[in-house]
């Protein structure tokens, strides 16, 4: 959300600082990935961002978030360049052809939709795994962590563990999130293929 009257974005929450982190990192023509599409507004930005040549999937289990996607998308008329998968992100290795300058997680459960569906570890740490692979060099991979919900709390030290064992050689993992708040608000980690990268 920007300042209302100076436009200048507010940091308030990770999400404002994923948002600054794609602007700097996605050019035009590029491919990316959306993993958790919910009601679209990371898509619709990776949707400007690449612009008409780039290429953009969006994943999500439910079928309201990927109606509300699709109609955020549909309102600006870039639908066209997105393909929106109705599947585990566990698989977007399998749909994902092309290697990505960047690749958007955002976990728990989806604003203004069903509680009870959360993404979750068993599934979130493969799909973390086979995102690092599609990553192009100084590529980015963005998640953002909701360690205050059952459940959040142990995906949360899941994602964190796994983060901390990637080789610094290989990946540059940062943790950002905003001191002044509850100790349990939502963070972002933000992790950066090498530009010489050596893990198979
Ligand atoms: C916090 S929301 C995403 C919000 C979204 N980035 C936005 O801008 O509105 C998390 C989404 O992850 C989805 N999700 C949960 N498990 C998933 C899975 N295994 N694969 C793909 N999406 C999943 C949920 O349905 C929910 O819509």
């Amino acid at each position: 959300m920007p300042h209302p009257t100076t436009d200048i974005p507010l940091l308030r929450g990770p999400v404002p600082l994923v948002h600054l982190l794609l602007r700097q990192f996605v050019r035009c023509g590029d491919q990316v990935v959306d993993a958790t599409c919910g009601n679209g507004k990371d898509t619709l930005l990776l949707t400007e961002l690449v612009g008409a040549n780039g290429q953009v999937w969006a994943f999500d289990i439910q079928q309201a978030a990927l109606e509300r996607t699709a109609q955020r998308l549909a309102d600006v008329d870039l639908l066209s360049r997105v393909t929106l998968s109705a599947t585990c992100h566990e698989r977007l290795a399998d749909l994902v052809s092309a290697p990505v300058s960047a690749i958007v997680f955002n976990l728990g459960w989806l604003p203004g939709g069903d509680r009870s569906v959360v993404t979750r570890p068993d599934t979130t740490l493969p799909a973390l795994h086979a995102s690092l692979k599609l990553l192009l060099p100084g590529g980015l991979l963005l998640i953002t962590c909701y360690p205050g919900h059952a459940g959040g709390d142990t995906e949360t030290d899941a994602v964190l563990a796994w983060s901390r064992d990637l080789d610094a050689k290989d990946f540059h993992v940062w943790r950002m999130g905003q001191q002044n708040v509850r100790e349990q608000a939502p963070f972002c980690l933000v992790i950066q293929k090498a530009a010489h990268h050596h893990a198979a």
